[in-house]
């Protein structure tokens, strides 16, 4: 039996300027563009090989471990474009074997918990995208791609870039302008870092998908949210990162997570993502930009309880330090060397 492989991880992309409502639901396309940072593969990642065998008898995933089912348009609408790219190769060149036709089996694996708000649809389906088109041989760009990945999960076409990435929301209906681009690398602002805190790695029970649909179909502040605030929102966001301002990048990161888990609360019924430890640390790190007297640690929430807060690397002991001063089981504690959380500033009225 003669199986074609491919193997691709993709880290997760948290966002700082969110996506939140779709125009078009089986296109997955957006009501508003974002912005976020794709973190390091060293970090919250999806590894993903790809199979194609003439003699599998149907496609098949395996999510960490166990089937799951592939009946989901989104997962189909992936495999479908990837495969139509392909058969485009074949048809070029005749020697190719023809993948295009046969049965794909995928196995995929997350290395965080899988869908409590620390985008595991974003990094699953970039992998997956990534792993199938690299199993084709495919020429297609990342931007390209990134139109296929949104239609597995909108967020995904973001973590097929790493740094700093927009994704362009686009005008038109078939969504071929409705891409992820680069801002800038990685390497434009190496010091730029990002701490996770898991605060709960349940799965939340108000899956983005639906949650979002909620919020379009039923809140008023939303309306005013993706006309008034996200588009002003977008180019200043751009323009801090290019300039490498944390001060702006941070304001503006805080008050679009904020704006977000606000239109959540305007749905009807009102969506909870934030719990007490996540408001605690909203708190705690107001307090200590305010005795810093300038914003050196910016929070943000995605749609669950999981802080991710941004910070620069010259600040890192005091961030960290302070964060762990409230919050000692912080995952990934472990990896920082002890001198790092020595820097901690004592703050009252947290608790
Ligand atoms: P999250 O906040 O983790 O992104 P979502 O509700 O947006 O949560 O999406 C979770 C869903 O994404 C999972 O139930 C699963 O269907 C899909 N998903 C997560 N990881 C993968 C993966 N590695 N490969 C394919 N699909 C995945
Ligand atoms: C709050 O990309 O998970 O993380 O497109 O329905 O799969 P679907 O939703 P998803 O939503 C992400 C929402 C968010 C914000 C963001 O990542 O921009
Ligand atoms: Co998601």
């Amino acid at each position: 039996m003669t199986v074609h492989t491919a193997t691709c991880t993709a880290p997760v992309n948290i966002a700082t300027l969110k996506y939140w409502g779709k125009r078009d639901k089986s296109l997955n396309l957006p009501t508003n563009s974002s912005i976020s940072v794709t973190l390091s593969q060293d970090d919250l990642r999806t590894l993903t090989s790809a199979a194609a065998s003439a003699d599998f008898q149907e496609d098949q995933l395996w999510l960490n471990g166990a089937l799951e089912s592939l009946d989901s348009p989104r997962t189909k609408a992936c495999l479908a474009d990837l495969r139509a790219l392909r058969a485009a190769v074949e048809s070029a060149d005749a020697s190719l074997p023809k993948l295009s036709q046969y049965h794909l089996h995928i196995v995929s694996e997350n290395n965080f918990p899988t869908a409590a708000g620390l985008a595991s649809s974003a990094a699953g389906f970039a992998a997956l995208v990534s792993a199938i088109a690299s199993l084709y041989e495919l020429p297609q760009d990342m931007s390209e791609l990134s139109k296929i990945a949104r239609k597995g999960s909108g967020s995904a076409c973001r973590s097929l870039f790493g740094g700093f990435v927009a994704w362009e929301m686009g005008a038109l209906e078939d969504g071929l302008d409705s891409k992820a681009v680069e801002v800038a690398p990685l390497a434009h602002w190496p010091t730029m870092k990002a701490a996770i805190l898991v605060v709960s790695d349940d799965k939340k029970d108000t899956p983005s998908t639906t949650g979002m649909q909620s919020t379009v179909a039923t809140s008023d502040l939303f309306q005013h949210r993706i006309h008034e605030v996200v588009p002003k929102r977008f180019e200043e966001m751009k323009k801090a990162i290019v300039n490498k301002d944390f001060e702006t990048f941070g304001e503006l990161t805080m008050k679009d997570s904020n704006s977000f888990h606000a239109v959540c609360l305007d749905s009807y019924p009102p969506i909870f993502y934030l719990n007490d430890t996540s408001k605690k640390i909203i708190k705690l790190v107001h307090k200590l930009n305010e005795l810093e007297g300038h914003i050196i640690a910016a929070y943000t929430f995605d749609a669950g309880p999981n802080a991710v807060i941004y910070y620069d690397e010259a600040n890192e002991a005091k961030v960290l330090g302070t964060l762990h001063k409230y919050f000692a089981q912080v995952q990934g504690w472990d990896k920082k060397d002890a001198s790092a959380l020595n820097g901690g500033v004592d703050i009252d009225g947290v608790d």
